[in-house]
């Protein structure tokens, strides 16, 4: 089977650089036509700064990677440097790139790569803020047909929220692009918080990569380390969740992941619960079944494929 072409849409952050890992370690299966970068986790400026850096530390200088949206649609930007440090990639090594920008704006480049391509043909991988993919929507609702599927990192049902009782951050981010992504028709697959809530980066996980050796293992363990300090006295777990990585995972292997087709819609009004999913799990209103809810995942066959990836890397850059 030839690889499935894919856009990842990322604000990195830790665990964004580890899908862009994930997913840079598995050519056969996956064609990474850009990397569109976004305003979240940290501004834009370090976010596309910290995606050029994966692309130099994995050897993939060859993927074009794109600055879009600086903020918001429509709301003010929220960050997240508490969690991640101030550059976003805390716990590994950062440096100048040599991996260019491309100067074309992200936001074209998805519009000019989904207009050339044929009707469900593209899928998009998005694990920050929806700001880039809903303006790209916005601008030419054409090129929503082409995409094949959006694989995304976002939200939660059971777990509430991270950022806020009710609301997890890339949603609660842009609320009003998500609104768009979620309403787009297209299928969607949804990692919240309920599914990657589960997938605990333990230290004997994180040792495991660590002891792979090569630059790519070295750096996703100091990152995975760094998310320790913070998120486990937050959840009183043995081990921080590792979010984004989920949706590489689940391209590459989707037996690992239980999902549930159900509606999925944004609160976008209140204040009070700004962000939240609203995931009708037990279909209890015929609004549209927009949504794969993902809601169970093989924990150990998740690290086990993270490892087991990562082990390509070779170890003499
Ligand atoms: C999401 O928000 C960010 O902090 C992470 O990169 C992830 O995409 C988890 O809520
Ligand atoms: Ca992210």
């Amino acid at each position: 089977m030839p690889a499935r072409p894919i856009i990842i849409d990322c604000d990195p952050g830790q665990d964004d650089a580890v899908a862009l890992f994930l997913a840079m370690s598995s050519p056969d299966e996956l064609e990474i036509l850009g990397i569109t970068a976004v305003a979240g986790n940290v501004p834009l400026r370090l976010t596309e700064r910290n995606a050029r850096v994966m692309c130099d530390v994995a050897g993939r200088s060859d993927i074009p990677v794109f600055a879009g949206a600086e903020k918001p649609l429509i709301r003010e930007a929220i960050s997240a440097e508490y969690i991640h440090g101030e550059t976003g990639i805390n716990g590994m090594d950062v440096f100048d790139p040599e991996t260019p920008l491309q100067s074309q704006h992200a936001v074209d480049f998805l519009l000019e790569t989904l207009a050339g391509a044929a009707p469900a043909s593209i899928t998009l991988v998005p694990t920050g803020p929806l700001t880039n993919i809903a303006a790209a929507f916005i601008a030419d609702p054409q090129v929503i047909e082409n995409v094949a599927e959006i694989v995304l990192m976002g939200g939660a049902m059971r777990e509430g929220g991270n950022r806020t009782p009710s609301a997890e951050f890339n949603i609660l981010a842009d609320p009003h692009a998500a609104d768009i992504v979620f309403s787009c028709g297209r299928p969607l697959t949804v990692m919240g918080l309920d599914v990657t809530h589960k997938v605990l980066s333990t230290p004997e996980r994180v040792g495991r990569i660590r002891a792979l050796g090569n630059p790519v293992a070295t750096a996703t363990a100091g990152m995975l380390s760094f998310f320790h300090r913070y998120d486990t006295e937050k959840y009183e777990s043995d081990g921080p969740p590792l979010h984004d990585p989920c949706t590489v995972a689940y391209l590459l292997r989707p037996e690992l992941f239980e999902t549930r087709l159900c509606n999925v819609a944004i609160e976008t009004e209140s204040e009070l619960t700004m962000g939240h999913t609203a995931v009708d799990f037990w279909h209890v209103t015929d609004r549209p079944r927009n949504a794969h809810w993902v809601h169970e995942v093989d924990a150990d066959g998740f690290y086990n494929l993270l490892t087991e990836r990562l082990a390509r890397f070779a170890n003499d850059r």
